[in-house]
């Protein structure tokens, strides 16, 4: 044993009762002069702990309140009221920390999302961000399971680097230099050369490249890490810092590709229904409370777990890109103007558009392959037909694109060619290109947008509230 407490998971989770435990937590109702609901953290649930107020000093009485922190000692028995099984005869309390109930933002009654990003720093003591990042804990755990179970090796690829792997732009740079002060260079260029390291760096966009290095010699890998995105890009769906998951398999093609990211999209899911179902199902009646007031057609079409279940049973959608522009052009959305942006072939597809494939026209996940070249990264390796590459796209229920991935271009010429027409650095980079001229093969990839996932499976509708500290434009509290 590491430590004398018993975590209430434990003890609610057995059936024994008549033994003796310390319990450790926070306070979250107190009725009654006798019943405190105490909870640590472990579970979605309280324990009931009952305390003999006719012994117990009345000043120290006072001082159990919502939030404050308790070690109880006492003997677990079985409980006579409805609600639990079993609760704890409290012998012996200590307050360990107090918590001014005058002045605690988080009371006994529901309080909005809103609200609690506001106070994130408090928000893991509700009921919903408990659940929330025991679930988050649970999906980054299966994922490593996941990978583990198939041989992959974990690459942790750097955080700083010199390189766009996306080629869009949209990076964070790092710099020690005096921003007071900059060096110039003698044609008034900023002199990166006294930068701390010696040239331009940014966080890191991506890390596939360098996983393609691990790939083509460790066979499959993986990286699981915070990836940065400067884009200025305020939706429910974007954080400027998020998690990306990017597994890179040498000698697979697209369909070997797909079928990996569908296999492990569903295994991910059903590891969830099977070990955290008390959450799950906490959130789906939280989900179900907040949509009653949204309108009917807002709502979503199943239950958070019905969902869940539903998208491990049936096999995703394969379309093309051309196919879903057809799709689009024929629906009765597009000819009533009801979509915002265009639709036509060569565009990129919009949000809106990916949900009308996802949740009106097929009613299920879809993957889309064959994307135009002129909207994809130089690296996604080029179709026969010289006008798109072999790109797939995973479009989910309530989210849009929660994974996006390639066949890569293992060809050095091809790639090259590539480089240049699209202005990615290809003497810099000659490192990527190398791996083409020694020993190259064919390999493929995805990335898989880790709090989209947490999205999917909590059904929390903003992104914000499924990472502990979000990072959104003007906004880096905490
Ligand atoms: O489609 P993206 O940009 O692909 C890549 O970065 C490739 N290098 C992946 C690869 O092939 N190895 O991003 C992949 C996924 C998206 O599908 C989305 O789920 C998520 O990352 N994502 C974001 N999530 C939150 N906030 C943002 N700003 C995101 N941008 C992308
Ligand atoms: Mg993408």
């Amino acid at each position: 044993m590491i430590n004398d407490r018993t975590k209430i998971k434990a003890i609610l989770e057995s059936d024994k009762a008549g033994y003796p435990v310390i319990v450790k937590g926070w306070v979250r109702t107190f009725r009654s002069n006798r019943f405190i609901a105490i909870n640590d953290g472990s579970t979605q649930y309280n324990l009931q702990a009952v305390v003999d107020f006719e012994k117990l000093d009345p000043a120290l009485l006072k001082r159990i309140t919502t939030g404050a922190a308790l070690s109880v000692q006492g003997d677990i028995t079985s409980s006579p009221g409805a609600g639990q099984k079993v609760e704890l005869q409290v012998k012996a309390l200590e307050i360990l920390g107090d918590c001014d109930p005058e002045k605690y933002p988080l009371q006994p009654k529901k309080h909005s999302l809103e609200f609690l990003r506001e106070i994130a720093h408090l928000r893991f003591r509700t009921n919903t961000f408990g659940s929330v990042f025991r679930i988050r804990h649970a999906l980054a755990f299966a994922i490593h399971q996941f990978f583990n179970e198939r041989g992959f090796v974990y690459l942790h690829s750097p955080v700083i680097t010199a390189s766009d792997a996306e080629g869009a732009g949209e990076m964070f740079r790092v710099t020690t230099l005096d921003l007071n002060n900059i060096p110039k260079t003698e044609n008034d260029q900023i002199d990166f050369k006294s930068d701390f390291f010696g040239r331009p760096t940014n966080l890191t966009v991506s890390g596939q490249l360098e996983a393609e290095l691990g790939a083509l010699a460790l066979g499959d890998v993986y990286t699981f890490g915070p990836t940065f995105r400067a884009e200025n890009s305020n939706t429910p769906r974007h954080l400027a810092e998020f998690w990306m998951i990017e597994p890179e398999m040498a000698f697979y093609d697209l369909d070997d590709n797909m079928n990996l990211a569908e296999e492990m999209l569903k295994y991910l899911i059903n590891y969830l229904l099977k070990h955290h179902a008390d959450d799950l199902d906490f959130l789906e009646k939280r989900l179900s409370d907040e949509e009653k007031q949204k309108p009917l057609q807002d709502r979503s079409a199943m239950p958070l777990i019905e969902k869940l279940k539903f998208c491990c049973e049936h096999s995703f959608e394969r379309i093309t890109y051309t196919e879903a522009i057809d799709i689009l052009m024929q629906s009765p959305a597009y000819k009533k103007k009801k979509f915002q942006y265009p639709v036509s072939w060569g565009v990129d597809l919009q949000s809106e558009h990916e949900r009308y494939l996802v949740e009106k026209h097929f009613k299920k996940p879809v993957i889309l392959t064959g994307y135009p070249k002129d909207i994809k990264a130089f690296y996604m390796r080029q179709n026969e037909d010289g006008k798109t590459v072999a790109a797939m796209d995973i479009l989910f229920p309530g989210i849009g694109e929660i994974i996006g991935g390639s066949q890569r271009e293992e060809r050095y010429e091809k790639l090259l060619q590539r480089m240049e027409e699209l202005q990615v650095p290809a003497k810099e980079m000659y490192w990527y290109l190398d791996t083409r001229r020694f020993g190259s093969c064919p390999h493929a990839g995805y990335g898989l947008g880790f709090e989209r996932m947490m999205m999917f499976v909590t059904g929390m509708s903003n992104i914000r509230d499924v990472i502990p500290f979000p990072r959104t434009p003007k906004n880096a509290e905490f």
